[in-house]
């Protein structure tokens, strides 16, 4: 079976207006337009197979909603091939639709001045939902979303929270095998939250849905997903789980030990070990190492026959921290790893 996603070296360029700042260059852009190509998305390849849960992270600007927009059908893709549930996305739209369900956390989907349970007969109708299982959806999706005490409210009177529940609601109303969710829970309370994901972590559960999830928020990730891709600059940097992830940005481990007493010849000391620091009051020794070149057994057992060593502490990396580096796009490797991971910057073509 091919995978219900496939790209391959799929690119978006994007024509982007360059102005000088301030009057003069409002003027001179003008009459003299500059442009240059921006690859938002550069050349990516992805594979994803019924049944997966994919959080598709990278800093802001890297390309996530361009992707998921093109995995839509709602952006035409440069160059490269794309094929969902066995369509092109953008040739055959309306196709396309049914078998996909989209939250985007920074825009609704609802109708705005019409009641929320309005909006759902809309998409009943736009889907050809049947009756029996339209009700049998709305039932359990109200039930499980908190939904009745805003459903006869307008969207635009309903907090964030409620929104964000509402549209996934929507979203899901006609059983799409996919579902695109960018950002949905920004800005909501952990409660929302909380019923958000456990929602989604049902629907893969139980229905095998396709989940393709950008998020900034670690319990997303780890409620959700089991595979993280991260895209940075357009190129995709990252294709793996969590603990590969961790193995590939996060080697450095660190010990910390806690000394009797000063040791007198600290320096010596440190020379034979990785990379070494010493607490100003001399009775606190950290060695920072890499895991994959050392054993954090082998530091201490270095470290021991030295100086009287009361207590130690390993230090691992937190994949919080580790996440809030993608986002930040902060990553970078550590020596030996492949080099065509790293992200290249792409090139910038300026024309008159
Ligand atoms: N319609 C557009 N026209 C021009 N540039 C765009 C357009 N949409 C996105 N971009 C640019 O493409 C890059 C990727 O944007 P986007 O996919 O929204 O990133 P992300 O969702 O990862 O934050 C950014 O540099 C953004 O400015
Ligand atoms: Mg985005």
């Amino acid at each position: 079976m091919p995978p219900l996603i496939e790209a391959h070296g799929l690119t978006k360029k994007f024509r982007q207006a360059v102005k000088e700042p301030g009057l003069a260059g409002a003027l001179k852009h003008f009459f003299v337009r500059q442009y240059r190509d921006k690859l938002a998305v550069d050349h990516i390849d992805l594979a994803i197979e019924p049944g997966e849960s994919v959080a598709y992270l990278g800093p802001n600007g890297a390309g996530k909603s361009t992707t998921i927009k093109m995995l839509t059908g709602i952006l035409v893709p440069s160059s490269g091939s794309l094929i969902v549930n066995g369509l092109v996305p953008y040739e055959k739209r309306q196709r396309n639709a049914r078998n996909i369900g989209v939250v985007f956390g920074q825009r609704t989907q609802l109708w705005w001045d019409i009641p929320v349970v309005e909006s759902f007969n809309l998409a009943r109708d736009m889907y050809e939902i049947p009756a029996d299982r339209y009700k049998k959806n709305l039932g359990e999706f109200t039930e499980m979303l908190g939904l009745a005490e805003f459903m006869n409210v307008p969207a635009a009177k309903i907090s964030l929270g409620q929104r964000m529940r509402a549209d996934l609601c929507m979203a899901l109303l006609h059983d799409p095998r996919i579902l695109y969710l960018d950002e949905p829970t920004i800005g909501l309370d952990i409660a929302v939250k909380d019923s958000i994901r456990k929602f989604v972590r049902a629907r893969v559960e139980e229905y095998g849905t396709t989940v393709m999830l950008t998020t900034h928020d670690l319990g997303d990730i780890e409620d959700i997903c089991r595979r993280i891709v991260i895209i940075d600059n357009g190129k995709i940097i990252h294709d793996g789980d969590l603990a590969t992830l961790k193995d590939t940005y996060a080697r450095d481990r660190v010990i910390h030990f806690q000394l009797a007493r000063p040791a007198e010849s600290m320096a010596a000391i440190c020379q034979k070990l990785p990379a070494c620091e010493v607490a100003s009051d001399g009775l606190r020794l950290s060695v920072r190492f890499d895991r994959f070149e050392h054993a954090a057994g082998e530091i201490a057992g270095a470290v021991m026959p030295l100086v009287e060593v009361i207590d130690f502490r390993i230090d691992e990396p937190e994949v919080e921290d580790l996440i809030r580096r993608v986002y930040l796009g902060q990553l970078s490797l550590a020596p030996g790893d492949e080099p065509e991971l790293r992200s290249a910057k792409p090139a910038v073509v300026a024309e008159a």
